[in-house]
């Protein structure tokens, strides 16, 4: 159900869910003044309580007193990228940030979204918590459309018309002297060098910082046939490119092999559209580069191709 401007703010205001554009995805929103809404927002995407939340402001002076460390290059950081596709992990004083919020961490997740209507939402309501808002899992809404296809029609949403980057925010987090990537998103870890003066490495390891990333995610029912010896024709569908051929079998396009920019902003919208279609295999063509958002969209795929629900 599409809602205005004024009717968001106020529903935010009274404590409802509602959910609203970004220039990444949809969020599915809830003022960080409301314990109730925010439970809510987990029971609405069946999302584990171990995976903590977004806290979304309108500007950086919110963030500050949340905060119990800045870590070297943050005001640059926040100076080049925000409003922006990116989420800083900070550590925070735990008196003012719910437990529910962090999922018990010590540090919470902060980011100022650049779409015109999600800073407007942020400017009337103050700081909101905000996941993707999609059934966990499933691929992350990109579309209004997307948003009443996982909670229905009668969903309130603020309508911003489609994401123009299409793919999460990068999550940055400094750690042992250095930032690294926590989730591989919008910005390309190449991106990052002119400000810190070196590539942050992605987070690996046994310890979890980033609990999101254990589990399944952006997976559509569909199953995703990725590095596999099977020929394309013998599966007859295809996940590939607009300006490649692909003999005897139906392509369901990213966009063009040379635009990843183009194949971000397509990805969930294609991935959702094999379920529509009622496909149960497809042909991943993952002939592409392994650097810049490729790397995203490469990691994207592998994710939603898992069958298992969780990935360690
Ligand atoms: O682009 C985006 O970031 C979108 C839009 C709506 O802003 N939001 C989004 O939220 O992707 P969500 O909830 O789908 O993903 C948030 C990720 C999860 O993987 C979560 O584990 C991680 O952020 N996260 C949140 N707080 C964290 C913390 N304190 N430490 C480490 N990871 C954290
Ligand atoms: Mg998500």
């Amino acid at each position: 159900m599409d809602i205005s401007l004024e009717t968001a703010c106020t529903l935010l205001t009274q404590g409802e869910v509602v959910a609203i554009p970004t220039e990444t995805v949809y969020g599915l929103a809830a003022s960080i003044a409301h314990p109730q809404a925010i439970a809510k927002i987990f029971t609405l995407k069946g999302r584990p309580s171990n995976n903590p939340l977004i806290i979304h402001v309108a500007d950086i002076e919110q963030i500050y007193p949340y905060v119990t460390e800045i870590p070297p290059h943050f005001a640059e950081l926040a100076a080049y990228f925000w409003p922006g596709p990116l989420t800083v992990v900070l550590p925070v004083k735990s008196s003012l940030v719910p437990a529910q919020i962090r999922a018990g961490l010590s540090t919470a997740a902060f980011r100022i979204p650049q779409h015109p209507l999600a800073l407007k939402v942020l400017q009337q309501v103050g700081p909101i918590v905000m996941p993707s808002a999609n059934l966990s899992g499933k691929p992350s809404a990109t579309q209004p459309a997307h948003v009443a296809q996982d909670f229905g029609t009668h969903f309130p949403i603020l309508d911003g018309g489609s994401c123009s980057h299409g793919l999460e925010s990068t999550i940055l987090y400094y750690m042992n002297a250095q930032w690294h990537i926590l989730r591989l998103g919008s910005l390309a870890a190449e991106q990052f060098e002119s400000v810190l003066g070196y590539k942050p490495p992605l987070h690996q390891g046994d310890k979890v910082i980033c609990p999101g990333q254990l589990h399944r995610h952006y997976a559509p029912q569909a199953q995703l046939l990725i590095d596999q010896e099977l020929s394309p024709a013998s599966i007859g569908y295809v996940l590939g490119f607009s300006d490649r051929t692909y003999p005897d079998c139906k392509i369901f396009s990213l966009g063009k092999s040379d635009q990843p920019e183009e194949i971000a902003e397509n990805l969930y919208e294609v991935l959702r559209s094999l379920d529509e279609a009622k496909i149960q295999r497809v042909w991943v063509d993952n002939d592409f580069p392994q650097n810049g958002l490729w790397l995203t969209i490469s990691e994207r795929l592998v994710r939603a191709s898992c069958s298992s629900p969780f990935i360690l």
